[in-house]
């Protein structure tokens, strides 16, 4: 029999079922509320509503823990590859044997080629066009070719979308690479890895270019890094857009809009942005203060989390990582580095961030790995949205394989005004 939570006004009870978690916090089940007692619950940010049942990924804010399926992101870090994460995420299993995982590798490679006339999307942006405006207009724009006969309960039409969508990211983030570069045009090469031939396609048509290991390397690792993340700004924009059964690319396409944000995947780059500002360590204490300020629209960029109230695991291994690739590149003593750790170091030892448990989040360190790789910032959250479609994917097909699934239709607390009668303008 399901733990109950009895809720008391006056004369009224309720009593509203608990549901417990495979791990981390039981739920109070809502749905009778409203009927029995006429009252909605308010939560704007949703900081303690948990809006749907998910198998995918784990977060734990107080002990900084976040487990893909149950493996610890350490792990996958330390022994995974992006593509067999990818296979995980989806599949809720890691791969039998190479075999699997080839065949998962060839169905995402198959799909790695654009519809025609994508390239006029392009064309169509200005040189100052953002990355991410063209890359929320290409998503969208494969529900174009993407739409008739598509099921979306089938789960054989499910699959079929995920690995198109899979295949399909990394072109297009390339075309947007490349968007100012001409004869820019590198074709997926079999021979390489999954993040060989993302570096590839961003500077292979470059003459004498090669991949150097060590970014190809933390580049797998950024992107595993940043693969899914429970019900997170984006996600859940993916789940609430497809909650109404529109095209699955459409809803893709509502992530990367909403990931574009710098409190959100958009942080990436206002933090290397913030590092220009901030310029040299001497200055770090008037930008701690201005983050401190209450009347200063200025925060901290990369710092704090919405769950994390520890340290994000992610940026831990981020942060190992820059030093390996700025050593890699010859950039030992990279001065925005040493800013950070610098900035990082002062933060931690002021009461400000510490009672408010302000940590680095996955965006502090990473913008600093791309500028090695020589990807320049406004590229940064089209790599964050290079890596999280793999998990907006897998929650969208968790989503529709959901019979109990309805439409996502919050109601609100209405302060506005009360029933008045129209007066026709003359009687005004
Ligand atoms: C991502 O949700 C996810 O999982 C996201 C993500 C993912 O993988 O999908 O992890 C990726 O989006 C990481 C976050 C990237 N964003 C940033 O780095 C932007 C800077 N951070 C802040 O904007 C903020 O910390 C948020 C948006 C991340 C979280 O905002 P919350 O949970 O609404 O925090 P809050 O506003 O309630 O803050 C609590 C207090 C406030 O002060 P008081 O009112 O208590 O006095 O902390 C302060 C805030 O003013 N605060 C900051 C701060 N973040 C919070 N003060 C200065 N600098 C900051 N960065």
């Amino acid at each position: 029999m399901a733990e109950k939570i009895t809720l008391k006004k006056d004369t009224q009870s309720i009593d509203l079922e608990i549901k417990d978690a495979t791990v981390g916090p039981s739920v109070i089940d809502l749905k009778s509320l409203y009927p029995d007692t006429g009252y909605f619950t308010f939560d704007p940010s949703y900081s303690t509503t948990a809006s749907c049942e998910s198998k995918i990924t784990y977060i734990d804010g107080v002990k900084g823990i976040l487990e893909y399926r149950g493996y610890p992101i350490e792990q996958l870090a330390e022994k995974s590859t992006y593509l067999e994460v990818a296979y995980l995420l989806f599949n809720g299993e890691l791969p039998s044997s190479n075999i699997a995982l080839d065949e998962f590798r060839s169905e995402v490679k198959q799909n790695m080629t654009l519809p025609e006339n994508m390239d006029v999307i392009f064309s169509g942006f200005g040189k100052e066009a953002h990355p991410m405006a063209m890359l929320t207009t290409a998503v969208a724009a494969l529900s174009g070719s993407y739409h008739e006969g598509i099921d979306i309960r089938d789960k054989e039409h499910q699959k079929e979308f995920f690995f198109n969508v899979l295949g399909k990211m990394p072109i297009l983030v390339a075309n947007v690479f490349n968007h100012n570069q001409k004869n820019a045009n590198v074709e997926y090469d079999e021979s390489l890895s999954y993040s060989e031939n993302i570096l590839r396609l961003f500077f292979g048509w470059k003459d004498g270019y090669e991949i150097n290991p060590i970014l190809s390397k933390a580049l797998d690792i950024l992107l595993i890094l940043h693969a899914d993340h429970e019900q997170n700004c984006s996600t859940s924009s993916v789940r609430l857009t497809g909650s109404s059964g529109t095209n699955p690319y459409a809803a893709i396409a509502a992530g990367v809009a909403a990931l574009w944000g710098p409190a959100h995947g958009g942080a990436n780059e206002a933090v290397v942005r913030m590092f220009g500002e901030i310029g040299s360590k001497d200055n770090i204490s008037k930008f701690i203060d201005k983050a401190k300020d209450k009347n200063d629209p200025f925060r901290l960029m990369g710092f704090g989390h919405r769950v994390y109230k520890n340290y994000d695991p992610r940026a831990t291994i981020i942060r190992s990582q820059c030093h390996k690739v700025l050593e890699s590149t010859g950039n030992d003593s990279n001065p925005m580095f040493e800013l950070a750790l610098k900035l990082e170091e002062i933060a931690l030892n002021d009461d400000y961030f510490v009672k408010r448990n302000l940590y680095p989040n996955v965006d502090f360190y990473s913008g600093l790995i791309y500028k090695a790789m020589d990807i320049p910032k406004e590229m940064f959250t089209a790599m964050f949205a290079l890596a999280r479609t793999v998990g907006w994917a897998t929650h969208w097909c968790e989503m529709m394989s959901n019979p109990k699934h309805r439409i996502g239709r919050p109601r609100q607390l209405y302060l506005g005004e009360k029933k008045r009668d129209y007066i026709p303008i003359n009687d005004r």
